[in-house]
């Protein structure tokens, strides 16, 4: 079942209804988060609750709920939801002034939105690698913001789905971002290579994550710019997110990485990776 939680009541998503007056509606002025559910928990909610502060931060809206509030809401939607392996996905607007207006209302009612769905865990015996395309980035430039104005990203996601494409890896100027909805790791010589945190791409947690699992385990990252030729000449591609965890990338702009499957160190980040989610309470 899909459970939803607008503004302090509970009901199936179908049922939520917002007032067309949302700034979230009007103009897209509002910040999200997707968290995974694993056997009921959380995975890494203390950072996707840190990101939404900053997020919200960002966009000068005052958190509605202290961080206990946040971890007790979702523990009920959660509970409520009822679904063992689930998507959580949380969304805060500036909620509705009285006309539509680009000034802030004086008194801001921020709109809370949070809805639980299923989402199976990913079959990994059988992966099958994204074809990716590169496509110029053109979304504005404060790419670390999770907001809700994602028309760029599926812009760019769809253009590839109709270039017989299953994602985009974005390019500007002349460097690897992201991806339009997950970071961009390529392998060069071993090295597990990603772009630097900056404000043109999302601070993935999954990325964090992943970068500390292998350093730990005693794999060489660098964080730095990449460009379309590396990206196209590296051993391993792959992506990663809070819904994909990593998935490997088995082709840029049709030319094969690799042998086209999942590469030997994509195979290890993923194995310590599933490891790492058991430890999680
Ligand atoms: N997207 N970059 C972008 C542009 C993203 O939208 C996302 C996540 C990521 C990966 O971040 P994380 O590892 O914290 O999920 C990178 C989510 C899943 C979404 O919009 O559905």
């Amino acid at each position: 079942m899909s459970i939803s939680y607008l503004n302090g009541s509970w009901q199936p998503i179908d049922e939520a209804k917002v007032s067309v007056l949302d700034r979230g509606f009007l103009f897209g002025d509002g910040v999200y988060e997707v968290v995974p559910v694993y056997g009921k928990n959380p995975f890494t909610l203390s950072r996707h609750l840190v990101r939404l502060n900053n997020s919200l931060d960002e966009i000068r809206l005052v958190n509605p709920l202290s961080t206990d509030q946040w971890t007790q809401l979702i523990t009920e939607a959660i509970d409520r939801g009822g679904e063992s392996n689930a998507a959580l996905y949380l969304q805060i607007t500036r909620g509705a002034g009285s006309k539509r207006d680009f000034v802030y209302p004086e008194v801001v009612q921020p709109t809370i939105f949070l809805m639980v769905s299923p989402a199976p865990a990913l079959d990994r015996q059988n992966v099958v690698p994204h074809k990716m395309i590169t496509l110029q980035d053109y979304r504005w430039s404060m790419g670390h913001i999770k907001t809700v104005s994602l028309i760029a990203a599926g812009l760019l996601k769809n253009e590839a789905i109709s270039k017989g494409a299953n994602d985009a890896i974005l390019v500007r100027d002349g460097v690897i971002t992201e991806s339009t909805s997950s970071n961009v790791f390529i392998v060069v010589d071993g090295t597990l290579v990603t772009a630097p945190k900056s404000n043109l791409l999302l601070h993935g947690i999954t990325r964090d994550v992943i970068i500390e699992l292998a350093r730990q385990n005693g794999l060489v990252v660098d964080e730095r710019t990449f460009t379309p030729e590396e990206l196209g000449k590296a051993d391993e591609v792959f992506v990663s997110s809070s819904t994909q965890e990593s998935w490997p990338v088995g082709s840029v702009n049709g030319k094969v990485i690799g042998n086209g499957q999942g590469g030997i160190v994509w195979q290890e980040i993923d194995r310590l990776f599933q490891e790492f989610k058991k430890t999680q309470p």
